[in-house]
């Protein structure tokens, strides 16, 4: 992965399919706003936003305008840095499916590169609902514009969620490959461009002292928890027909789990980084000596502090009688020599008490107790836990003797946090990936095979499920940690959750 890079980053045009959606204002456009602001973007930049919504160069860049003052962490707006960039913000109203609509815009890209220097490299962005990627894909190839002419390039990036399934996703990387070479195509996982899981690695591979025991012989198991405590807001629709399996689990979950699990790369290039991951992937499967292996919950009316809650199916867009699971617990195991034999319990929710990701390793119990039985009950197992997101950082439980004449021993948290420790925040992790796929750096994107490789785990899952075989979806109300089965699932192992 290149750092330090702002005279690496080539001239380009950014075309933003879907430019009148939501993730074009919460999350690309305050992006480029930041990347500019910190003189990360070339001089010759442009974006192009692309959708069915009439609209001017002027009305895109002012609703642009009030995205950024609401969601930028860099507010409030530099006027004179608002004014440059605001220039560049050029709008195509066009129909996806129409081929002229596509030779105009291919016209603007013309004369883009003309008034902005932006030398024929294109960055196509899909931001708009998936069922129209490969229509958008199919216009692009038939107008020639992801050609790549000597000297110019042409990506692409692909929003989640990439495919529904095993074969919706080949079918989908069979269709991109027709006009797109893999080395073109950067499919998004904004976990990925969070910094503190891009430390997981790091925190690995930097370090003596961890990998030696990041392994069977030590790792009692590993917990990997994405709890939300927002709801399905104003996305039921979508939700509905993905449920946090699809909209969490296939994706950002077993990211996380693919980071601890991976073997060290040989070197950290795109490939060999993501060669290992997909080794991981390989390697899981979901556990089925307690049913299929996972616990589905949806959430009910509750309440959320003091604030009351409806349940999922009094949501927007989503039917009264949804079976969709808004909670899912599985326990995996990854069969290779690092970890055979030791469980990774994932879950992740929504409407749960707090926002928090953390994925915690806990260590075996030291072979030998050598204190007295009172004290041996207060014993309890070290863990290391890399707090994700919101408090980030990394700690470690160990035992300590309480001070005094008795053996008593208590549990002490060594505590790393990066607000503490660092004074620059965080970039977004948009910020990241954009910049990233500028530079043509894809270790932070998923590759085809690590796409299709998540599905073949979750797909069975959904097959057990639509089927009648798998778990059954539980009932939890809002603003608890999910259904009380979850609980029994991780304790009939002498286990049990995190507390946060
Ligand atoms: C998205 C999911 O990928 O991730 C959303 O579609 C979820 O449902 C979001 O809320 C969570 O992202 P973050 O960065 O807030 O943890």
């Amino acid at each position: 992965m290149k750092r330090d890079t702002q005279h690496l980053t080539d001239p380009c045009v950014m075309v933003i399919f879907g430019a009148s959606g939501d993730l074009t204002s919460r999350k690309l456009i305050p992006a480029l706003y930041n990347l500019v602001c910190n003189g990360f973007l070339p001089q010759a930049f442009a974006v192009v936003g692309f959708a069915r919504t009439s609209k001017t160069d002027e009305v895109f860049r002012q609703e642009m305008h009030d995205a950024v003052q609401e969601f930028s962490h860099a507010t409030p707006i530099n006027d004179q840095a608002w004014g440059e960039f605001a220039q560049c913000l050029h709008y195509c109203v066009g129909d996806y499916g129409k081929e002229e609509d596509y030779e105009a815009l291919h016209r603007t890209l013309l004369q883009i590169d003309e008034q902005h220097g932006t030398h024929g490299n294109r960055l196509y962005y899909l931001a708009t609902p998936p069922d129209i990627y490969p229509i958008i894909v199919e216009q692009i190839g038939h107008s020639l514009l992801c050609k790549e002419c000597p000297g110019q390039w042409s990506r692409i990036i692909v929003e989640k969620p990439f495919g529904h399934d095993l074969d919706s996703a080949r079918e989908l990387n069979a269709h991109m490959h027709q006009y797109f070479q893999e080395d073109q195509i950067y499919r998004i996982d904004h976990y990925l461009g969070k910094e503190t899981v891009q430390n997981i690695l790091v925190f690995r591979f930097s370090n003596g002292i961890f990998e030696p025991i990041w392994n069977r012989r030590y790792v009692d198991s590993v917990q990997v928890t994405v709890a939300e405590s927002i709801g399905v807001e104003n996305r039921g629709s979508y939700y509905d027909h993905a449920g946090v399996i699809r909209d969490m689990i296939q994706n950002h979950v077993l990211q996380l789990v693919a980071l601890t699990g991976m073997e060290p790369p040989v070197e950290f290039t795109a490939d060999a980084v993501r060669n290992e991951k997909v080794k991981v992937l390989k390697a899981l499967h979901v556990d089925h000596a307690h049913g299929d292996g996972t616990v589905r919950g949806q959430y009910g009316p509750g309440k959320m502090g003091q604030q009351l809650a409806p349940g999922y199916t009094q949501e927007q867009g989503v039917p009264a009688d949804s079976q969709t699971e808004t909670y899912l617990a599985m326990k995996l195991f990854i069969d290779n020599w690092r970890w055979a034999g030791v469980p990774f319990y994932v879950r992740s929710g929504k409407r749960m008490p707090k926002r928090v990701s953390e994925i915690a390793i806990q260590f075996k119990m030291p072979p030998l107790l050598l204190f007295s039985d009172v004290a041996a009950q207060h014993i309890e197992p070290n863990t290391l836990a890399l707090n994700i997101q919101p408090d980030e950082g990394i700690s470690l439980k160990f035992g300590s003797k309480v001070p005094g004449s008795g053996e008593k021993i208590r549990p002490v948290i060594m505590d790393f946090k990066y607000g503490e420790a660092f004074n620059s925040p965080a970039p977004d992790a948009y910020e990241r990936l954009l910049l990233d796929c500028l530079l043509g750096d894809s270790t932070l994107f998923t590759r085809s095979d690590e796409v299709e490789t998540a599905w073949s785990l979750i797909t069975p899952v959904l097959q057990a499920w639509e089927g009648g075989s798998g778990s059954f979806i539980e009932l939890y109300r809002a603003g608890t940690w999910g259904p009380k089965q979850a609980d029994d699932f991780i304790q009939q192992d002498g286990r049990r959750w995190r507390i946060f």
